[in-house]
């Protein structure tokens, strides 16, 4: 056991993820349980900074837990990234009796709460929150299953057109340099092919296939592409050079960040925020609650952030079995 803890800030940083709510509400409620103070922070260190801090209790996190995006706010702070912006930070935190964070965010705000720790000696227990399931050592980060589900809804939307016209599609698809989306909606949604970070495809060879493939009767693809390899307009001009077909591409956006989370983020988000706080009991730091099969781990935030690259087995497992039940 640590020193004991009476009062925790909890907070979203970076991109916001459908779950975060739920997230939250697991955080308070349960802080509140086992007698814990708990400290809203809104704007994630943005806000710590300017000490935009409200007091929680069970009743502050009524009906968000099917809400997307984050009732805390989130934000990317570059200022924080500063040793000065550090320091108004853990002022604000020393002002308030904050005696240990939880903050719910991505590599990004884990590699933050590295820094100010080493810098200030504040303590924090991460839990992960970000659409790109891009954190190591966790099989799954709260709002990728929501987001996953999200491209399928326009991924099958798409598809009509695509069939009905007969064209090629490329869909953009978020995750910076993690495949996690793409390859889980590539095989979801039965695309033609999935073009992402570290895959093999080589375009000629691609344009060639399209071109049999018309041979056998099929005439239209459906390309999913991760925001990592290129982008949909220029991959779409690339095939269109290629082949001479109609290409269109189609970038989704934003729109992979937001709506209700599903089932599995708000059952992610509700153990893990729960989890948080007994971290925090136990005078845990410095580690990032992650989930590996049915088990919740404490990681800590070095091996979330920089032993990343876990899953290219599952990549090229999920990509084979897309290429070949889209033949
Ligand atoms: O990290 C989440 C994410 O949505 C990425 O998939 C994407 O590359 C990035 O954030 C977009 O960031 P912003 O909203 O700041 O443009």
């Amino acid at each position: 056991m640590g020193d004991k803890v009476k009062r925790i800030g909890v907070l979203t940083s970076g991109g916001d993820a459908p779950g975060m709510n739920a997230a939250i509400r697991s955080v308070v409620r349960k802080a509140v349980f086992e007698g814990l103070e708990v400290f809203g922070i809104l704007r994630g260190y943005e806000g710590m900074m300017n000490g935009e801090l409200i007091e929680m209790d069970s009743r502050s996190v009524s009906n968000i837990l099917g809400r997307g995006g984050t009732m805390l706010k989130t934000a990317r702070s570059k200022e924080f990234m500063t040793g000065e912006g550090q320091a108004r930070a853990a002022q604000v935190l020393k002002e308030n009796a904050i005696d240990e964070l939880i903050i719910i965010g991505g590599n990004g705000s884990f590699k933050g709460a590295i820094d100010f720790y080493n810098n200030f000696g504040v303590k924090s227990i991460g839990i992960p929150g970000t659409i790109d399931n891009d954190l190591g050592h966790t099989d799954y980060t709260v709002g990728a299953h929501t987001s996953v589900d999200t491209v399928l809804g326009a991924v099958d939307k798409i598809r009509d057109t695509v069939t009905s016209m007969e064209r090629i599609y490329v869909i953009e698809v978020m995750g910076r340099e993690e495949p996690y989306i793409a390859v889980m909606a590539g095989l979801a949604g039965g695309a033609e092919e999935i073009l992402y970070p570290g895959s093999k495809v080589d375009l000629d060879q691609m344009a060639g296939e399209i071109q049999k493939a018309e041979k056998r009767g099929k005439r239209s693809w459906l390309i999913i592409l991760s925001e990592g390899y290129s982008s949909a307009f220029e991959m779409a001009k690339k095939i269109r050079e290629r082949t001479g077909y109609s290409v269109r591409g189609v970038t989704l956006g934003h729109v992979q960040r937001g709506g209700s989370p599903n089932a599995p983020d708000r059952v992610l988000a509700s153990i893990m925020g729960a989890r948080a706080v007994d971290a925090v009991i136990e005078g845990e730091h410095g580690k990032m609650v992650a989930i590996q099969g049915r088990n919740l781990i404490l990681v800590p935030y070095e091996k979330a952030c920089f032993e990343r690259d876990k899953d290219q087995q599952l990549h090229a497992g999920l990509y084979s079995l897309t290429k070949l039940l889209a033949t």
